[in-house]
């Protein structure tokens, strides 16, 4: 029964996607082309090599700019929840959804970014979006860039290199706000912050083979520092425009830890976990920490500030802290003589207490219990976990029928885990799991790597019906949601 739930009354529960990976209808009504559009498909690639899965080189970009193709380039058709978003609405509402996580593809607002006015096909899309959401009592929450950068600016301005594009990214919020602020409460700035050194071209538009090797890493963090600004600007116009609203910064949070109690793995980890709390920390502390700033000394990286960046970062932090949360990780002074996973990080040490999943991801329930409270006491802001989730295969029974058994496992001690923090008095905002309907995968582009409660009839090949139907985790989502939480 509800009663036993140890859930906040309000708890959000729902699911997340990306519009880049769902909506598909990549060259309709006036869409300009963004990253996404010409990342390829990948099925074979060593999925412990990052920069195979992740790298791209001019002379692609060149190639996916002229082509027309969609299946060497799945994201462009996605699942078509451009035309099916209604039906798909209708489904999370059955599960009885009280948020929908997705994002706005800056791209159907602003084709190549620079306009000076918006597509009013791209703003009648989303608020027709959001108030279809809103009929069905469910809460958007909305990322405004989750890899899914105009093309253009890309090519055009170093990716987020050039200090204009803030302005042009300025613009895209401001019609955001104006036109959905209506609807929507919770916002997100940009997805995995801290993903510009694993995949910058997808983050912040870098294609790597640009630029001389020894300018590459100023230049990433030249990106993120715009975004920083952006980010705190975009907080500041939120709060001015839509009273009430909330700004979420989000990141990966890629738990590491030490292989044993050697203090010299101990400090490796440390360094780790605190590279990665470098992105919240500049959102949520509205300062960079010592630590960089003593890195950039020291390598001779010189960030570009524009006056009053300093205080702007000061005066404008996020209102809550999301993440992603899939995977823990190992580090080991030994590493290269360990065993090596896949997933987030490309020098992961094996972890040997813990199962992986069929992509060689670690799969660590416990994990995120931790990864809560650490964010807890390093932040004392309310936390969401907006994405979290078990890509796998899944095969469909002769009556149609999807026995997704290992996926409900995956969310049953993930939500424990929860419960667990929350008992620990963490403050959880919500829950979204991943890909609550299949879509296309961000890193391979495969339709197979399935993470859905809602499967979707459609193969790596782009053949299939597009047809939705209800996995076995469908029901029992359903019935977690119900129950808040207290039957798993
Ligand atoms: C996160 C991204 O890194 O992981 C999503 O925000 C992505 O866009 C998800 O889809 C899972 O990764 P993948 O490669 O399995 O799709």
């Amino acid at each position: 029964s509800t009663t036993d739930s140890v859930f906040p009354k309000g708890f959000l529960w729902g699911g997340a996607t990306a519009a880049n990976q769902c909506e598909g209808a990549w060259d309709v009504d006036g869409k300009g082309l963004s990253v996404a559009d010409c990342t390829t498909y990948k099925p074979h690639v060593d999925k412990k090599d990052y920069a195979a899965l992740h790298g791209i080189t001019s002379e692609q970009i060149a190639e996916a700019e002229e082509s027309a193709d969609t299946h060497m380039y799945p994201k462009r058709h996605g699942i078509d929840f451009y035309h099916r978003y209604k039906e798909d609405i209708e489904l999370f509402a059955e599960m009885g959804f009280k948020t929908l996580r997705v994002s706005i593809q800056w791209t159907r607002l602003f084709p190549t970014g620079t306009e000076a006015e918006p597509l009013q096909s791209g703003i009648d899309f989303y608020r027709d979006l959001f108030r279809t959401l809103r009929e069905h009592d469910i809460e958007p929450l909305v990322t405004l860039h989750h890899y899914e950068m105009p093309l253009y600016l890309a090519n055009h301005y170093d990716g987020w290199g050039k200090r204009e594009v803030i302005d042009f990214f300025l613009r895209f919020c401001e019609v955001c706000f104006r036109e959905f602020g209506e609807y929507v409460t919770y916002w997100l700035t940009f997805n995995e912050i801290d993903s510009v050194f694993r995949h910058p071209w997808t983050t912040i538009g870098v294609c790597t083979d640009r630029y001389a090797p020894e300018k590459r890493e100023e230049l990433i963090y030249q990106c993120v520092h715009n975004q920083f600004v952006a980010s705190a600007l975009a907080t500041k116009m939120l709060h001015e425009m839509v009273p009430g609203a909330q700004m979420g910064c989000m990141v990966t949070r890629t738990l590491t830890y030490p292989e044993n109690c050697n203090p010299k793995n101990m400090l490796l980890a440390q360094k780790t976990n605190r590279d990665n709390y470098f992105y919240s920390d500049v959102q949520v502390l509205g300062e960079y920490p010592a630590h960089v700033l003593k890195y950039w000394e020291r390598a001779g990286i010189h960030v570009e500030f524009g006056q009053g960046d300093e205080a702007i970062l000061k005066q404008y932090p996020v209102d809550f802290v999301s993440f992603s949360y899939y995977m823990s990780m190992v580090d080991s002074i030994d590493a290269e003589q360990r065993e090596k996973v896949g997933g987030n990080l490309a020098t992961g040490v094996k972890n040997p207490y813990l199962p992986v999943s069929d992509w060689g991801w670690q799969v660590d329930p416990d994990g995120l219990t931790y990864a809560l409270i650490d964010m807890q006491d390093r932040y004392h802001k309310p936390l969401f976990i907006v994405e979290n989730g078990l890509g796998a295969y899944d095969t469909v029974n002769e009556d149609g029928t999807i026995d997704d058994d290992y996926r409900i496992d995956y969310f049953r001690e993930h939500i424990k885990a929860i419960g667990a923090a929350i008992e620990e008095g963490v403050d959880v905002m919500g829950y979204t799991p991943w890909g609550c309907i299949d879509l296309v995968s961000m890193s391979t582009c495969q339709m197979s790597k399935r993470y859905g409660f809602v499967y979707v009839d459609l193969d790596d090949d782009g053949n299939g019906t597009y047809a939705r139907s209800r996995k076995k985790s469908f029901y029992w989502y359903k019935k977690v949601i119900e129950t808040n939480g207290a039957d798993l």
